[in-house]
């Protein structure tokens, strides 16, 4: 647990005292965890894998967050008493997962202002995103959008490489449109252009951003 995020700021008798209230649970690839509108039961941290989160209509899927090793997710239920899940869970890779039932986890909020900070700091994080994401809905057209997409990616999801910056996670052009907010098609001619213009580029189905500031100076 020393290696999330929300525990870091306990002590170790405090994460110890912790730590046997978590069961893990291994979940294949592709699982649904929960569904928007379930009760909220558990709080999940991710030991390894992606966690794709998102709201559904008829025909369009909305993704508002992507979670990986050391994020937690499923907290919101939990907190806002009376009301379920404000989105789906499912898993984008195999998973390992630590869970909290609601019990221990507002038993330990109640001990525990440090955790409850740190909760508030991320839940803030969160906020920003989401704000901008209202934003760039708003204001800016689609090829800044996929662009600002990349750029987040690779904010939560880049490794250096040789080349630049890999973003270290295997995303379809449809499931990039379904976060941009777009079609597939869309995607897919923005993603060509950047690879004539050289800013980016795709091998195996990873993207590697290989100029920032020339995908930056074209956002508007
Ligand atoms: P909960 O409502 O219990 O179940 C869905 C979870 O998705 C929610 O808790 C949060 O953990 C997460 N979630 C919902 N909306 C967002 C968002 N806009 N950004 C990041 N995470 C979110």
């Amino acid at each position: 647990l020393q290696h999330v995020p929300l525990f870091q700021e306990l002590s170790e008798e405090e994460r110890q005292g912790l730590a046997p209230l978590f069961t893990e649970k291994k979940i294949r690839k592709g699982s649904v965890l929960f569904l928007e509108g379930d009760a909220g039961e558990e709080l999940f941290i991710i030991k390894s894998g992606v966690v794709k989160i998102y709201r559904l209509d008829e025909t369009k899927e909305i993704i508002l967050a992507l979670f990986r090793e050391g994020d937690f997710f499923g907290e919101m239920s939990l907190i806002s008493a009376g009301l379920t899940r404000s989105a789906t869970a499912e898993t984008l890779e195999a998973c390992t997962l630590y869970a909290l039932k609601r019990s221990a986890f507002v038993e330990y909020m109640e001990k525990s202002p440090k955790l409850c900070l740190k909760l508030l700091e991320t839940t803030m994080e969160r906020l920003r995103k989401a704000n901008e994401q209202i934003y760039d809905l708003t204001f800016l057209g689609v090829r800044s959008r996929v662009m600002k997409t990349i750029i987040r990616l690779a904010e939560q999801h880049g490794v250096p490489s040789e080349e630049g910056l890999l973003i270290n996670i295997k995303l379809t052009h449809q499931q990039l449109a379904n976060m941009v907010g777009t079609v597939r098609e869309s995607v897919t001619k923005v993603l060509q252009e950047m690879q004539e213009e050289g800013s980016l580029s795709i091998d195996k189905k990873m993207m590697t951003i290989r100029d920032l500031n020339a995908i930056k100076r074209v956002i508007r």
